[in-house]
C-alpha cells in the first residue's frame, strides 16, 4: 500500500494531540524527538539497540582515541569556512553567511570548537552516490565546511550556497525542506553533536516528518535560523543568524545516539 502524506500528517497529528495531552496533565516539555518516531519510518534504524560499552581503565580507552573524530590531517584555515571558494569557479545558487554563537546552558560560549557543516546544493543534490535524484550536480560546489568558534564569545560565521529542498522516499512525495547539518565536536570526543538547522518560513515545514519528530513548538521553533538583515553583505549575501545551545532547557535538538 502506497504510503501517503496524509498518512503521515495523520500520525504526526495523533503524536502531537497525545503530547500536548501529557503537557496539560503536567508532564514535562520533551526537547527531544523519540528515538523511534513512527511517522520518520527509517528513525527505527537509526540509534544503538544495544547499551552503550563503557570505556573504562581496563578495557583500553585510548582505543576510542584512535576510532573516534578527529579534526582532519590538516588545520582549520579560513578557506574550510567558505564553501564557495572550494572550486576553480563559482557555485550556482544563493550566497549566504550564517553566524552565530555556541553556548551553554548558562548562555556561556563555548570557545574554540570545531563545527563541521555539510548540505545540499542549490539544486538539492547531494554530490554521494546513493543520492541519483534527478536535480544536478554543481561541480564547483561539493557542499562541506568546517570552522572553530571564537576564542573570545564562542561565535562562528561561514559563506555557503542557500540548499535546496530535496526528495526522500520516507513516503510518495516526501520532500525535506532545506536544512543544514551540523557537527559540534563540543569539549570532548565523547560529546560530539550533531543537529539541522532551517530557514525561515519554509512551506515544507509541516510535511517533514523529520523536522515534526522535534514535537514540543518551542523546541522545533530553536533548529529555525533568523534572517538578519545586518548580516547581510552588500552586492555579496544574504545572512542569517543561529546560536547553538548545547544543553540545558534552551536545548537544539541533537541526534540522539549519533
Ligand atoms: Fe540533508
Amino acid at each position: 500500500m502506497t504510503l501517503r502524506q496524509s498518512d503521515i500528517d495523520a500520525e504526526v497529528s495523533a503524536i502531537r494531540e497525545a503530547y500536548a495531552k501529557a503537557r496539560a496533565g503536567g508532564a514535562p516539555a520533551a526537547h527531544h524527538p523519540p528515538r523511534d518516531y513512527a511517522p520518520y519510518r527509517s528513525s527505527v534504524l537509526r540509534h544503538p539497540e544495544q547499551p552503550l560499552f563503557a570505556v573504562t581503565a581496563s578495557n583500553a580507552p585510548e582505543a576510542v582515541e584512535l576510532t573516534g573524530p578527529v579534526f582532519g590531517p590538516a588545520d582549520v584555515t579560513e578557506f574550510d569556512s567558505d564553501l564557495t571558494r572550494q572550486h576553480t569557479g563559482e557555485p550556482l545558487g544563493e550566497r549566504i553567511t550564517v553566524s552565530g554563537r555556541l553556548l551553554d546552558s548558562h548562555g556561556r560560549p563555548v570557545r574554540g570548537q570545531l563545527i563541521e557543516v555539510w548540505q545540499a546544493n542549490a539544486s538539492g543534490r547531494y554530490p554521494h552516490r546513493r543520492d541519483q535524484h534527478q536535480a544536478p550536480l554543481d561541480p564547483n560546489f561539493t557542499g562541506a565546511g568546517r570552522m572553530l568558534t571564537s576564542e573570545t564569545d564562542g561565535s562562528y560565521s561561514f559563506t555557503t550556497i542557500r540548499p535546496g529542498a530535496y526528495p526522500w522516499r520516507n513516503h510518495e512525495n516526501a520532500w525535506r525542506p532545506a536544512h543544514i547539518h551540523f557537527s559540534l565536536f563540543g569539549t570532548a570526543f565523547t560529546q560530539r553533536l550533531i543537529t539541522q538547522m532551517y530557514f525561515p518560513g519554509d512551506p515544507l515545514f509541516a510535511y517533514d516528518p523529520i523536522l515534526q519528530s522535534v514535537t514540543d513548538d518551542a523546541a522545533r521553533a530553536r533548529l529555525v535560523a533568523a534572517y538578519d538583515h545586518s548580516l547581510s553583505r552588500p552586492e555579496f549575501s544574504l545572512g542569517y543568524r543561529w546560536d547553538i545551545v548545547l544543553d540545558g532547557p534552551s536545548a537544539t535538538w541533537i541526534e540522539e545516539g549519533r
